[in-house]
């Protein structure tokens, strides 16, 4: 155990902030971190756009949810996969931008990376973080909003500030149902690390005073039906190859 693994683990997502500012150079210091993180071949196919017009910020609170985090936390800022720059170095160069579903895989990795290691830097510093998936409702209207050209894919938000809430810990799958040694487990033995579970997540949620129903069923009646059907469209559009 040493301070790094202890602040991993004393994660939980923070949807209460204080109206304590962040100062720059924790902002800048956090994003250098997320800099540092490793990235494909050096592309560095990523970029976080701080949103911090009051206007542009209820826009995307009101299309997340409404989650009014989103236009609440001290710090909000758009993660998004970035090829405008290689794509404006090739026609410089005068050849073609030719990346497809690979290229774009590169992007979504690169810029999740990134905003990961500025999470982990922010925790770091005693700040809470909550990432925000509900910006992909509506990511015409986001790229619209912060002015997104060709290349640039808005992926998620991020929201950071002082706690002002101090959340459970939300129970994860037992370890060894997600390491594996040499070969993936026979479907029995999956079942068998998610029953454990299931108990464990019910308990949890029984004590948050939400319904207290396991993980298995909360997977089923999110994954029974398909959803945000407009992002292959929105992204093909943004510039993206997914072939
Ligand atoms: C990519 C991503 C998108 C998320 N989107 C939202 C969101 O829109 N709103 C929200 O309240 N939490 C969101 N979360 C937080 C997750 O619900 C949370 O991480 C998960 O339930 C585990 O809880 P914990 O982070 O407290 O351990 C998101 C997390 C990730 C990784």
């Amino acid at each position: 155990m040493n301070d790094m693994i202890h602040t991993l683990l004393a994660h939980r997502s923070i949807r209460k902030f204080t109206d304590d500012p962040i100062p720059d150079d924790h902002i800048e210091v956090a994003t250098r971190a997320g800099q540092m993180a490793s990235t494909s071949s050096a592309v560095q196919a990523y970029c976080a756009i701080r949103v911090t017009n009051p206007d542009s910020r209820r826009v995307i609170a009101d299309l997340a949810g409404p989650q009014q985090k989103v236009a609440d936390a001290p710090a909000f800022f758009v993660i998004c996969g970035d090829a405008r720059r290689h794509r404006l170095l090739c026609e410089c160069a005068g050849q073609k931008y030719r990346q497809q579903l690979e290229g774009f895989l590169i992007s979504v990795i690169d810029a999740t990376l990134f905003a990961q290691n500025m999470v982990i830097a922010f925790e770091s510093l005693g700040y809470g973080i909550c990432y925000i998936g509900g910006i992909r409702n509506d990511l015409a209207r986001v790229a619209e909003v912060l002015r997104l050209p060709i290349g640039v894919y808005p992926i998620f938000g991020l929201c950071v500030g002082k706690p002002a809430e101090s959340p459970d810990e939300r129970p994860r799958l037992p370890t060894p149902g997600v390491l594996f040694e040499d070969t993936y487990p026979t479907d029995e033995e999956v079942f068998a690390q998610i029953d454990a579970y299931d108990a464990a997540y019910a308990a949890y949620l029984a004590k948050r005073g939400a319904s207290a129903t396991g993980w298995s069923r909360a997977m089923v009646k999110k994954m029974d039906h398909a959803s945000r059907l407009t992002l292959g469209p929105f992204y093909r559009e943004q510039g993206a190859d997914l072939d």
